[in-house]
């Protein structure tokens, strides 16, 4: 365990550069000075940093490195050859997002090193501090372009300042469709939620460890969360716990080989990292994961654009349609996806998802053998895709594509080139992907370097088809978005789907994940269910909401591709509620976090990007709570009418979820706006000017 404690007298003496232990530390302060990250070499030559932040500790002395397999470790024996530090300060555009520019401010240390080993070995450690926190990755700089560097395990610690308070899912290798926990740090344990029944693959090796981001509060009042940017040709980081020492040290998901990251010539790594927030809330509003990616690959961006989006997918999740042709009532037919296009129009969406259109749906969950069954280029007979795409033209709307692998993954990748060009030649411009079941080929797992490498090929693929990804069961985005801008959103995350047919999430479900999963990128939730109780469908759950709630979260959980879920029938039977879901767009020109605890509650404001109105969201988890805002958001000398769909008094998640007030009234720029959510509550509001 290569961690070292300094006791608070060493670390003074280094802050203010008496040379004792440790020596020669280089340090790096944010660009507003108040995050300092310092960098030393132990007296085993370990590359080895702290953090602060305002002078307190975040991360304290944390020990550096890789185990390779057939080679010496990347460990010690280090000395140092160069330190680089620059400042850089810009601003970049957004194609879509929650804001329209960016602004990317940080100062970066790049450590040179050397390793005493025969023959030398050198890399580099490369650090940036931003003002809302630290990221680093390792750049192996000595193979040659043919050697092949493998890999064993990457050794980078975390030595945390206490047994913070903690909102984590298990580190598991294949799925992110767990409810989150929270709890002390020490007391991080999932043995527990090993074998869901409600997961077609899961793998949780080690109990004790967390997949990422992962999301704290220390006592000092501090919010924290770790995660990773830039994530290619590489395995996904997870955290182990040591629950004596409070640390957290990487392990990567791992494979069928003795290795869990194979590459060839010299490379660089994902970056590690941490946010560092006063407010939970500014961690929403960080853009550090998104500014340490490269910009857009893409040239021509003007393809790529946002998607509100309805589609035949509820009912199968409600089980009263099946996505397979026989045995079952299909849903995918010509007749039905009509319906949804005249819908779509009706309503001002863009795009109808249509699951269940092709054929294989016969042999997909459960089966053991499914190379080779699903078929991404051959329609069932009752559906006519050339029919509907012209249906859809007329009407305004494009199809949305699905292409469920079932995780056969070589099957998919051999047939995606014929699979896009015939969406492409239909004018379908959007795909959904989803990857349920353990991956073939076998011992690969979801979250590893091999699955990660398909799912960049898939959009790459998908790029030059001029085509835009949603990716259920994906890798958990690591900003990429921002270098390739058709990865649009992703699942990853245990969805509405899970009220249909799971023990459901709970009512402080949303509340967490705003805080976690949320900090890594857009979210295909999937919101917007009306039918909150299924009393039709007595099999099912329940969505542990009010009506208004469901509201909300259009405006909580961002997403440039967001889905309107519920049945149409359930929308227009509350035409006055689903106003709110038809006004709302799905690009934003600017967000702000006005307050929010996770697993609490969070109020979320966001201006549209093509226009001047904003729209609030509020949510709370099963306590009732009021808030009063001061709307000073909104621009000055301008009136607004503001809308808002409210819990009405005595609604209530389980008991009584349907009644929203709705109400229109005048405001401007600094009065005050009352919130009073039901327990499992929230509250939407549009503010358009007059
Ligand atoms: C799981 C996805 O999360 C869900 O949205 C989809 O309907 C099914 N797989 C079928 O692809
Ligand atoms: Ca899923």
């Amino acid at each position: 365990m290569k961690v070292y404690f300094f006791s608070c007298l060493t670390v003074l003496i280094t802050l203010f550069g008496c040379a004792t232990v440790p020596q020669e530390a280089t340090v790096i302060s944010s660009p507003d000075g108040s995050i300092k990250l310092s960098f030393y070499l132990t007296d085993a030559g370990e590359p080895a940093y702290f953090v602060m932040d305002e002078e307190q500790f975040i991360i304290d002395s944390s020990t550096l490195g890789l185990t390779l397999h057939d080679a010496a470790p990347l460990d010690e024996n280090f000395e140092l050859v160069a330190v680089d530090i620059e400042e850089s300060d810009s601003y970049w555009n957004t194609v879509w997002g929650e804001s329209d520019t960016i602004r990317d401010n940080y100062r970066e240390m790049v450590v040179h090193l050397k390793q005493r080993t025969d023959p030398e070995r050198q890399i580099r450690v490369i650090f940036r501090t931003y003002d809302d926190g630290i990221a680093f990755k390792y750049g192996i700089d000595y193979p040659g372009p043919k050697d092949t560097v493998r890999i064993v395990e990457e050794e980078s610690y975390f030595s945390l300042i206490g047994d913070h308070y903690t909102w984590w899912q298990p580190a598991d290798w294949d799925i992110y469709e767990h409810l989150y926990s929270s709890s002390p740090l020490s007391q991080i344990d999932a043995t527990d939620q090993r074998n869901s029944p409600y997961l077609a693959q899961t793998y949780i090796p080690n109990p004790h460890a967390v997949n990422t981001p992962v999301t704290m509060r220390t006592d000092g009042g501090k919010y924290l969360s770790f995660h990773e940017a830039a994530l290619y040709d590489y395995s996904g980081m997870t955290l182990v716990v040591d629950q004596q020492t409070l640390s957290l040290k990487s392990e990567l998901v791992g494979g069928p080989y003795p290795w869990k990251v194979e590459r060839v010539g010299a490379f660089t790594t994902p970056w590690r990292t941490v946010l560092i927030a006063d407010r939970a809330g500014d961690l929403i509003e960080s853009a550090m994961i998104l500014n340490l990616n490269e910009p857009s690959k893409i040239e021509d961006t003007e393809w790529i654009h946002p998607v509100k989006y309805v589609g035949i997918w509820w009912e199968m999740h409600l089980r009263t349609k099946s996505w397979k042709y026989e045995g079952g009532e299909h849903g995918a037919t010509t007749a039905h996806t009509e319906e949804l296009i005249d819908f779509a129009a009706d309503n001002g969406f863009d795009g109808v998802l249509v699951e269940g259109w092709n054929t294989g749906w016969e042999r997909w969950i459960g089966f053991e053998d499914r190379e080779g069954v699903f078929d991404f280029v051959t329609p069932y007979p009752d559906y006519d895709l050339d029919h509907l795409s012209g249906y859809a033209r007329e009407k305004g709307v494009r199809i949305i594509g699905h292409h469920e692998t079932s995780s056969a993954v070589t099957t998919y990748e051999q047939q995606m080139d014929t699979a896009f060009a015939l969406f492409r030649g239909h004018g379908i411009d959007a795909v959904k992907t989803g990857y349920v079941g353990k991956i073939i080929p076998r011992g690969h797992y979801h979250h590893g370097q091999w699955m990660v490498n398909h799912y960049q090929r898939v959009i790459e693929k998908a790029a030059e088809y001029g085509i835009m990804i949603v990716a259920h069961e994906p890798i958990k985005d690591t900003g990429i978005r921002r270098t390739w801008p058709n990865f649009m959103s992703r699942e990853g995350v245990r969805g509405m789907e899970f009220n249909a047919w799971s023990n459901t999430n709970p009512p402080d479900h949303e509340t967490e994940v705003a805080f976690t999963r949320m900090l890594s990128g857009p979210i295909d939730f999937t919101p917007g269910i009306f039918d909150l109780k299924f009393e039709e469908y007595p099999e099912m759950g329940q969505v542990n909401t009010t009506l208004a709630k469901q509201l909300a979260l259009y405006v909580i959980l961002y997403s440039p591709v967001q889905m309107a879920a519920d049945l149409p029938a359930n929308y227009q039977e509350r035409p006055n509620v689903f106003e709110f879901i038809r006004a709302i767009p799905a690009d934003w020109s600017e967000s702000r976090v006005l307050d929010g605890e996770p697993g609490d509650h969070v109020t979320i404001v966001r201006r549209e990007r093509t226009g001047d109105r904003w729209f609030l969201g509020s949510i709370t988890d099963e306590h009732p709570r009021s808030f009063s805002y001061s709307l000073d958001f909104l621009d000055d000398g301008d009136i607004y009418t503001v809308t808002a769909y409210e819990d009405s008094p005595g609604a209530h998640w389980d008991d009584d979820p349907y009644p929203v007030a709705i109400r229109s009234w005048e405001v401007s720029r600094g009065d005050s706006l009352m919130l009073h959510l039901a327990p499992g509550g929230g509250a939407a509001f549009s503010f358009t000017k007059k």
